[in-house]
């Protein structure tokens, strides 16, 4: 019995040795972790159970039979972050390059099924080769497993990818499915060709950084949520987001405590918007004032920041906010912030995460760009997006509320349960000048005359009033007593049911 046990012990040592003290080595050189210590930093301390720790391929091509690795280069299982159930991968770069094969393949599926049947979130942890050369069609069947689960995954549990190597090739669109991408500066790239292929083909020459690095895909493509500086950092912002998640969309998000009081008055904010219109401010001081603890979780931080996304907690409970960022470009939607902004609307409505609005926004960005690049389609988006959502969804027009996009930011005719508006709020089809100029084509020679007409068009439309006169605005709301009053109606809104008529699925412009 006793060697029996001995036997165990001297297996799972050598499987937990993954590609060996060399190859650990070279990863940890690189400024990287092993699968194993991400693990740990990820999970509560002790709380990992492994699955499938003694798995080894079955290729018997290229000599692959004498070299069968205790995991086949990724490490599955179960935990908990802040005593909540996650399941977890950590492809073994140390490990024949954590490189996909059939049975790989099928470790990741097995813990991503029972993700889904027990309602929990699936972490991948992705540093890896690709595809085994060895293996061809097996690895590429494999791969196709993990995609169809992604997809059947999607909305029923949060999936979150944290790229912490190289993720190359048809590679990427297992993380290119999932709700969130994690990167590590200068350890971590994204790309279906890297450079050699680029410069073949293109005649371009980049560095895989340049390509396909975290700062490339935070900034310029926004196929990354966020890029940290290390394996550390990136692992202790993971823990952080999925307190904010619910485990799947069969529960509501977990409620904290909080010491914040909810009716917590600013005076600051009375004096937030300058009296010049045309002068910015930060949004972002209105939703550190309006959360708990003054605590925001942004999402896709450098990407589009004319429109800021992100979670923070209102009485310890989850909302997804979406907020224009009058500090640049004035806050106007374009193709990127609608992108931006529609994905995360329709993940926080999956997931049943209620929608805070803040408002301010001159318009769409006019320009030929825009509209040789799908502007129509892509703003489309965002109010899909909205009028689809049937979470609870607050709104706060803090001042300029333009046009079509009036419509779009969660107005009440996209179905927003409150909707409110600070006194300096400006509710109209367009800026005073340019309607008047053309209202008053007639007078365009003369500059009094406008002048006086675009005053006359401010006092009637650039206030709250009208859409409050209308019912359009269901309040007009003094700036200080905001986290009250938004906190008060999310709490009106907790048995909210709402549902759209049966149908197979929408047709959202994509
Ligand atoms: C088998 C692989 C491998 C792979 C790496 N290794 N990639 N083994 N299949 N795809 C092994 C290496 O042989 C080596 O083994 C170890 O992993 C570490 O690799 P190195 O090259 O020494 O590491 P490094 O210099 O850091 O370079 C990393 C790399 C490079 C850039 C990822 O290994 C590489 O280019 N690999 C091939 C990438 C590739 O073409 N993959 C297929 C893409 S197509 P030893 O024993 O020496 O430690 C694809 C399609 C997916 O993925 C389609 C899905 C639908």
């Amino acid at each position: 019995m006793k060697d029996i046990l001995q036997e165990l012990e001297d297996r799972r040592v050598e499987a937990r040795k993954g590609g060996g003290a060399r190859r650990v080595a070279a990863q940890h050189e690189k400024g990287k972790l092993t699968a194993r210590e991400r693990i740990d930093l990820l999970l509560d301390e002790g709380s990992f159970e492994e699955f499938d720790m003694f798995v080894a391929h079955r290729c018997i091509d290229f000599g692959m039979e004498q070299d069968r690795p205790y995991g086949d280069g990724v490490v599955t299982g179960w935990g908990t972050i802040n005593g909540r159930l996650v399941y977890v991968f950590s492809q073994d770069f140390t490990v024949l390059g954590g490189s996909v094969s059939e049975t790989h393949a099928k470790k990741i599926c097995k813990i991503m099924d029972m993700a889904v049947q027990n309602g929990a979130p699936v972490i991948g942890i992705n540093d890896s080769g690709g595809a085994r050369i060895q293996e061809g069609v097996d690895s590429l069947a494999g791969y196709g497993e993990v995609f169809q689960r992604n997809i059947t995954a999607s909305g029923v549990v949060p999936q979150i990818s944290v790229i912490m190597g190289p993720c190359a090739g048809g590679a990427v669109y297992s993380p290119a499915m999932t709700d969130f991408i994690f990167m590590v500066k200068d350890s971590s790239y994204m790309f279906v060709t890297g450079p050699d292929v680029v410069k073949t083909v293109t005649n371009e020459q980049v560095t895989a950084e340049e390509l396909g690095g975290a700062t490339t895909h935070t900034r310029k493509s926004s196929v990354a949520d966020a890029a940290f500086e290390n394996d550390v950092e990136a692992l202790a912002e993971v823990r952080r987001l999925v307190d904010f998640l619910p485990s799947s969309n069969r529960e509501k998000p977990p409620v904290r405590p909080f010491f914040d009081d909810p009716g917590r008055i600013e005076d600051s904010l009375d004096t937030l918007v300058p009296d010049n219109p045309n002068m910015p401010y930060d949004m972002k001081e209105l939703i550190t004032k309006i959360a708990d603890e003054g605590d925001f979780y942004e999402i896709q931080a450098e990407f589009a920041k004319n429109m800021i996304t992100g979670f923070i907690r209102i009485e310890g409970q989850t909302v997804g906010v979406v907020a224009n960022q009058p500090m640049v470009l004035a806050g106007c939607l374009d193709i990127d912030s609608s992108r931006k902004a529609a994905r995360f609307v329709r993940f926080c409505d999956c997931f049943e995460i209620p929608l805070l609005t803040l408002v301010d926004v001159p318009g769409f960005l006019p320009g030929v760009t825009q509209e040789y690049n799908g502007v129509i389609k892509h703003g489309a988006k965002l109010l899909f997006a909205y009028g689809e959502a049937t979470v609870p969804k607050v709104t706060v027009i803090t001042r300029k509320a333009y046009g079509g996009a009036y419509v779009v930011m969660a107005s009440k005719h996209l179905g927003a349960d409150f909707n409110y508006a600070w006194p300096t709020s400006e509710i109209a089809v367009m800026g005073a000048k340019g309607a008047t100029e053309i209202i008053h084509r007639a007078d365009r020679g003369n500059p009094e005359k406008l002048a006086a007409h675009a005053k006359d068009y401010e006092d009637r439309f650039a206030s709250p009033f009208i859409a409050a006169e209308r019912g359009f605005v269901d309040e007009v709301i003094m700036p200080h007593s905001t986290r009250k009053r938004v906190a008060r109606a999310f709490a009106s809104l907790r048995g909210k049911q709402a549902q759209m008529p049966w149908k197979k699925h929408d047709n959202i412009p994509l």
